[in-house]
């Protein structure tokens, strides 16, 4: 593993090099390398971040069936959305189309570090309203077959389709949002796949559509791979290829294209224009990756508190903050630091260009 300079220095001197690094850019901006938006209580387990299209944050909660709404400029305290019942835990969060979101729910249990099989539901939360804080839920469908539904991506904003990852089976499910209807479509088990029967861990965790491929995470077999499929059925049309093996990861996010060098994009070598941002979750690092299998760590580090448990992120899409990376974490719960240090899960506002 390769950690830049920043990283120690961050490690050694966090105030100091938050100070010394919070200096105007050249657009006379006064962003922060990294922020903490809001930081709630100990033993509060953020997993997942959506961004809405006017910038605001909904995260779900592992420790409590919660969703929030949050301000990223702080603007206001962040608002319980909702509170589910009959489940222990609420994973991935996609905007499935404007404004409509759709939610894992289920019984992870953080006292048994394990999945329940068959208690996993898809839900939606859609606003009425751009301005809208109150959203309407909505119960789609309970998918009894699945062992451990975890990240959820969206495939058809237009017909309201998601593929949901189930990280116990080392399967993706197509779900209609609209009609409820689901099914497997995707199974491998060297890059989806976890460990034999009881494992804690999850295999496939973080999933993405970007153009005509699903690309995703392996949290138990640390790797970033990518599938090409039929975009209309979710099916494979090619291999399932493994791109990178940085270790564990949890989620991930494509960076927008103002923040891909041109070189990058569409270049010699046929590269493609991404730059995947991965969190580390037990390593407590953030991972970026290219088209070349390259990988680096960029922030955090093992023994930090800078970025401890950082489970998920995902770019800001307000005015002026589309290069913010928002990182989501769990303050330790899952993988304490060295000592037993755990802290409240966090929301954190990275200022990705200067990394
Ligand atoms: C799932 O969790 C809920 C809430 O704690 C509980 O009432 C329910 O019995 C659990 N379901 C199963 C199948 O364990
Ligand atoms: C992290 O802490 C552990 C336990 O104190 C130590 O063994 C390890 O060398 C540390 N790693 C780094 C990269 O500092």
């Amino acid at each position: 593993m390769r950690l830049r300079l920043l990283s120690y220095l961050l490690l050694l001197c966090y105030s100091s090099a938050i100070q010394a690094l919070t200096l105007p850019n050249k657009h006379h901006d006064y962003t922060p390398l990294r922020r903490t938006v809001y930081q709630f209580p100990t033993q509060t387990w953020i997993e997942s971040i959506a961004v809405r299209s006017n910038g605001d944050l909904l995260i779900t909660l592992v420790d409590r069936p919660e969703v929030y709404l949050v301000s990223p400029t702080g603007s206001y305290e962040p608002i319980l959305l909702h509170r589910f019942t009959g489940v222990t835990a609420l994973l991935g969060i996609t905007e499935v189309a404007h404004d409509e979101f759709a939610i894992v729910a289920g019984n992870w249990s953080i006292p048994t570090f394990s999945s329940t099989p068959g208690t996993y539901s898809i839900w939606t939360a859609t606003f009425p309203s751009v301005k809208s804080r109150t959203p309407v839920l909505r119960h789609v469908v309970h998918i009894a077959p699945a062992n451990f539904l975890n990240g959820v991506a969206t495939l058809d904003a237009e017909r309201g389709v998601v593929l949901v990852g189930d990280a116990g089976a080392g399967e993706v499910y197509r779900v209609d949002i609209r009609s409820g209807a689901f099914k497997v479509v995707l199974g491998d088990d060297a890059t989806m796949g976890t460990y034999p029967v009881g494992s804690t861990h999850s295999g496939i965790n973080g999933l993405k559509v970007l153009g005509e491929y699903v690309y995703y995470t392996n949290t138990a077999r640390g790797l970033f791979a990518r599938v090409k499929i039929n975009v209309h059925t979710g099916t494979a049309v090619g291999p399932y290829e493994t791109l990178a093996t940085p270790g564990g990861m949890d989620d991930f996010a494509f960076a927008p294209s103002s923040l891909i060098p041109k070189s990058h994009n569409g270049g010699e070598n046929g590269k493609e224009g991404w730059i995947a941002y991965a969190t580390g979750h037990a390593s407590n690092i953030l991972i970026k990756i290219t088209p070349d299998g390259e990988w680096e760590s960029v922030f955090g580090g093992v023994n930090s508190t800078i970025l401890e448990g950082d489970t998920d992120c995902a770019f800001g899409r307000g005015k002026g903050d589309e290069g913010i990376l928002y990182v989501v974490t769990d303050g330790g719960i899952a993988h304490p630091l060295p000592g037993g240090f755990v802290q409240g899960g966090e929301v954190i506002a990275l200022d990705v260009a200067r990394l």
